[in-house]
């Protein structure tokens, strides 16, 4: 267990691409991890969470250990000056990565990624498409430019999965890797298996 002192500290913003069980996994794996988190869940996300899942958003912030609204652009997060180590967005949809690549602040999930980059922290799109148009994949490279990582929701199949969970963790697992964190719950590439 961490001290409090060094305990991680990751905003997590959720958007209405398909795909949110993506962000109930990341946020029961950050709790798991001692990982202090910060959740802004926007209007769309919300309505795809209640759709694809059995979670509710009130129980979705139930796993965070601070909630903001969306509308919110007086939150802690949306400044600078707020610590962190970074920012996941699970899963991203095309518009509130086109609203970073811009730069387009224009509600907290938008303004707090702008921060991220601004002050050079981590910052990860899990972005959910396809196929992906010209204008996706310009966007995807300014942000790629900027410093953001972009992490597309794509399975492993080497892992050989044999459930749907061993896939989510295996992405969820990568994920965290990128903030120096270890699931410890997936298979990592070995080399080939001797027979
Ligand atoms: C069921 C459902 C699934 C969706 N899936 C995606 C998706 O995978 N990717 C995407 O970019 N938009 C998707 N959308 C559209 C977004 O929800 C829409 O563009 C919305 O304005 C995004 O706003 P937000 O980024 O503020 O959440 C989906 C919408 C619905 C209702």
């Amino acid at each position: 267990m961490t001290s409090p002192a060094t305990r991680k500290r990751i905003i997590v913003a959720i958007t209405g691409a398909t795909g949110s069980i993506l962000a109930v996994k990341t946020l029961l794996a950050l709790r798991r991890l001692n990982v202090e988190t910060h959740l802004i869940i926007s209007k769309w996300a919300a309505e795809t969470l209640k759709h694809e899942t059995d979670y509710l958003p009130a129980q979705l912030k139930g796993l965070a250990d601070f909630s903001h609204s969306v509308h919110d652009m007086a939150a802690p997060i949306a400044s600078g000056s707020f610590r962190c180590d970074g920012m996941i967005i699970v899963p991203c949809s095309m518009k509130t990565l086109a609203a970073v690549s811009m730069g387009f602040g224009d509600d907290l999930i938008a303004r707090t990624a702008d921060v991220m980059l601004k002050e050079r922290r981590r910052l990860v799109l899990v972005a959910r498409e396809t196929p992906l148009s010209e204008i996706h994949l310009r966007n995807m490279l300014e942000l790629t430019r900027a410093g953001a990582v972009i992490f597309p929701p794509v399975p492993a199949w080497y892992i050989k999965p044999a459930t749907l969970d061993d896939l989510l963790d295996q992405s969820v697992g990568r994920l965290l890797d990128l903030f120096d964190l270890d699931t410890q719950d997936f298979s990592r590439w070995n080399g080939w298996e001797k027979k």
